[in-house]
């Protein structure tokens, strides 16, 4: 199947900020902009829904605003926890716009942090 890239936002948008929430088929999305990359996460946390976009980044990680569980900005893994944020393939071109798959990188990640808010 070939993935599919859907325009979400431009590098401009993302401010002085270098963070940015947006849909994408109705979940909620936090782009993260790190060493002249960008990088989106599902914005709910997988420990209690709260907004990652309302969190900080640093030193590679993005920090939650909930409980500060640090995840790495390149695979969404929390060491201490052995948990993992849902994270989404993006690209960006050379016009600035800000492309991503919808489909995590791990699925299984997904699925997990949805069967637990299920639960
Ligand atoms: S809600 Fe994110 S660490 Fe608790």
């Amino acid at each position: 199947m070939t993935a599919e890239w859907v325009a979400v936002a431009t590098v401009n948008e993302m401010g002085r900020r270098r963070k940015l929430r947006v849909e994408l088929n109705d979940v909620a999305i936090a782009l993260f902009q790190a060493g002249g990359r960008v990088y989106a996460f599902a914005d709910l946390c997988v420990h209690q829904d709260r907004s990652l976009f309302k969190g900080t980044l640093l030193h590679g990680k993005v920090i939650c605003p909930g409980h500060q569980w640090q995840f790495d900005l390149e695979t969404g893994y929390e060491a201490d926890q052995d948990r993992c944020q849902p994270t989404y393939p993006v690209r960006v071109d050379d016009a600035g716009t800000i492309y991503v798959q919808p489909t995590p990188k791990r699925p299984e990640a997904a699925a997990e942090a949805e069967q637990e808010a299920r639960a």
